[in-house]
């Protein structure tokens, strides 16, 4: 009986130590501790050993069982901390996996520039606001003091959509909207797209404007100054002057034309500031009292400063860009070099 209770031990081992599988060791399980398994058969056949051996021989069996048992438990443990280990190895992920050809895009340099302009502005109290592209003439240009056949509406050509509904040509459309429902202080910019029958190396039909607004009491065109020069100054680098030429806008008085110096060149001339060492970059001036006091904000308690600048014209100047319908071809190659 000692002999099969060895013979049986070393067999078990061999066994469960070569069980590569939880499913080969489930069933060694059930093979040798099931309910008709060897150890319980053993177990079961002790009535039949005589009565002196007994003890000895229950001994021997229920050693047989814990050695068997733990060799079991200790094999599906191993097992399983083997599947997990596996599992693991398959589902690392590699940081240092460099992604050879992955097609990712890159923001447009338009929308480049209005988030850098948005972004200069808001961190100086401004908020955005937005208005329609399809407008009413009213707001486009009468509130403006552009009433229908003055000679101004030549300076914007037009596309008309019926007798007082037009493409909005400017962004300062939006100046309008806001006055005639907000009261002072006031201090906003508005970017967005206008259009007008215009197409060669520096006009497109649609391009994009960023417009802004502050009306409060006391708001000079040094004010001005000072604004357009930290924006500037944003904008390129710190170096940069501004300087103000005179122009004629009829919803500010005076108005001005606004140069920077050449952030290429600084002031030197080059290719790009065509020898000038200057760079228009937008319009500008100081809110025409007539234009605050049609949309119903007093103009002798307040006063304002405005200012519109092209979107596709910023991103030519920075980032060097000779002719604006390369901005509307889109081509990835083109686009790339923005990433
Ligand atoms: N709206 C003008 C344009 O499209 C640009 C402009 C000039 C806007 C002067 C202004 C301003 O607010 O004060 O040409």
């Amino acid at each position: 009986m000692r002999e099969k209770i060895n013979a049986m031990i070393e067999k078990a081992t061999e066994l469960i130590q070569n069980a590569a599988e939880l499913g080969s060791i489930n069933e060694l399980k059930v093979q040798y501790l099931g309910k008709s398994g060897e150890v319980t058969s053993l177990l079961k056949g002790m009535k039949d050993v005589p009565n002196e051996q007994k003890p000895e021989i229950g001994k021997e069996v229920n050693k047989a069982r814990d050695i068997i048992t733990n060799l079991i438990e200790e094999k599906i443990k191993d097992l399983q901390k083997k599947a997990l280990d596996a599992k693991m190895m398959k589902e690392q992920i590699d940081v240092t996996y460099d992604e050879v050809d992955a097609n990712r895009g890159s923001l447009h340099p338009c929308t480049l520039v209005i988030d850098e302009v948005l972004d200069i502005f808001t961190g100086m109290g401004f908020t955005v606001a937005n208005g329609p592209e399809i407008e009413l003439d009213k707001f486009n240009f009468q509130l403006l003091n552009i009433p229908k056949d003055h000679p101004s509406r030549d300076m914007q050509d037009t596309f008309y959509a019926g007798e007082d509904i037009l493409l909005r040509t400017q962004t300062s459309a939006v100046q309008a909207r806001t006055m005639i429902n907000t009261q002072p202080p006031i201090k906003l910019v508005c970017p967005g797209k206008v259009y007008r029958p215009d197409y060669d190396a520096t006009h497109s039909p649609m391009f994009q404007q960023i417009e802004g607004l502050v009306v409060d009491k006391h708001v000079t065109l040094c004010d001005l100054k000072g604004l357009l020069e930290l924006f500037a100054q944003k904008l390129f680098d710190e170096n940069t002057k501004v300087r103000f030429r005179p122009s004629y806008f009829p919803f500010t008085e005076p108005s001005v034309e606004v140069d920077v110096t050449c952030s290429v060149c600084h002031g030197k001339g080059c290719r790009i500031c065509k020898g000038t060492g200057w760079i228009e970059i937008l319009g500008a001036g100081v809110v025409n009292p007539k234009v605050l006091d049609s949309c119903g904000i007093d103009s002798t308690k307040y006063s304002g400063l405005a200012f519109g600048l092209g979107v596709e014209r910023i991103a030519m100047i920075k980032y060097g860009i000779p002719d604006i319908r390369i901005l509307f071809e889109n081509d990835s190659r083109f686009l790339k070099s923005f990433k």
